[in-house]
């Protein structure tokens, strides 16, 4: 019997599609959202998650949103065995992660891997939120970078990183840093890079600036991840676009889009939107507010 044939038999159709919706398996554990109303069903849900698919050997309850600097969430046990810490495949690789400890999303596989298959040979690219690696070593798997920097301000996800960075023999190429990238790039990371990912939608606007820093003089490419609320009849991508090419204008950096996409849909209206964005050679009018937050640091 399928999980949507074993829930249907203890719950109505609404709240059936608000449990299925929110399952996500990430290696043997299933996380689910229960809507409060029928929380007191949960070990029976969390029975037929657990029956409905043997791979699965622990189900976990997520209590709270992602939420924090970190994008962590708290989540409680139901069934299973008890823990939070489970081995992930995707795309060829394999990625060690503690759901409870570090951000980890399964929905974002096809994003990583279109980021991936860009990766031209020997770039050198900057990851400046990287979480346990998934967009790093799939880069590092698929693609031939010289060097993919992966910085997180999270020491478990570091922890993790270090990890997956054994696990999938990516020892040479995936370099992990632990920080603010905002502080990492001022330090050390200026001017080096021809790809720069920026894989977190609640600061992406804010350390843009830093993803510039870090591009070759000679320009390179950003992926850039906002969320973006939207009236009826806006396009998501155009209102995102509109935002980043102010900014961009002000500083007098020279870009064309590439690329845009509704990565998904978070909430009515809101949506992530991803775009990728060529940035040409950044001339000396440019460089000029770079030394700008350069200095502003040492002061
Ligand atoms: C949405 S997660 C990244 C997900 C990851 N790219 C993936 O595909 O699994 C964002 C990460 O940014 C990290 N982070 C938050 N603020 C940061 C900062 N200022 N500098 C570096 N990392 C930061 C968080 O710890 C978190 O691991």
């Amino acid at each position: 019997m399928t999980l949507r044939e074993k829930l249907g038999k203890i719950l109505n159709q609404s709240m059936l599609n608000q449990v299925i919706c929110s399952c996500d398996v990430v290696g043997d554990i299933a996380v689910i959202k229960i809507p409060v109303k029928i929380e007191h069903k949960a070990d029976k849900i969390a029975e037929a998650v657990m029956q409905s698919n043997p791979h699965i050997k622990t189900v976990l309850q997520q209590t709270s949103p992602v939420e924090g600097e970190l994008r962590l969430r708290s989540l409680k046990w139901l069934a299973g065995e008890n823990k939070t810490e489970t081995l992930h495949r995707e795309s060829g690789c394999i990625f060690k992660v503690d759901l409870e400890k570090c951000y980890f999303s399964p929905r974002l596989s096809f994003e990583r891997m279109r980021v991936a298959k860009q990766v031209m040979p020997s770039e050198v690219v900057v990851n400046m939120f990287t979480g346990v690696g998934c967009f790093s070593i799939l880069i590092a798997k698929h693609s031939k970078p010289r060097k993919v920097y992966s910085i997180d301000i999270n020491p478990d996800a570091i922890r993790y990183l270090n990890e997956n960075i054994i696990l999938n023999k990516a020892n040479y190429i995936v370099e992990s840093i632990e920080g603010d990238a905002k502080e990492v790039i001022l330090g050390k990371l200026q001017n080096l890079a021809d790809r720069v990912l920026m894989p977190l939608p609640e600061k992406a606007f804010e350390y843009l600036d830093y993803a510039l820093l870090a591009l070759k003089t000679e320009g390179g490419k950003i992926h850039y991840y906002d969320f973006v609320y939207t009236e009826k009849g806006k396009d998501p991508i155009e209102e995102v676009q509109k935002k980043v090419s102010e900014k961009l204008r002000t500083i007098n950096i020279t870009f064309r889009f590439t690329f845009g996409r509704i990565v998904r849909t978070v909430g009515p209206r809101w949506y992530q939107v991803v775009l990728d964005i060529y940035i040409h050679k950044k001339d000396n009018r440019a460089n000029q507010h770079f030394n700008n937050l350069t200095l502003l640091r040492e002061a």
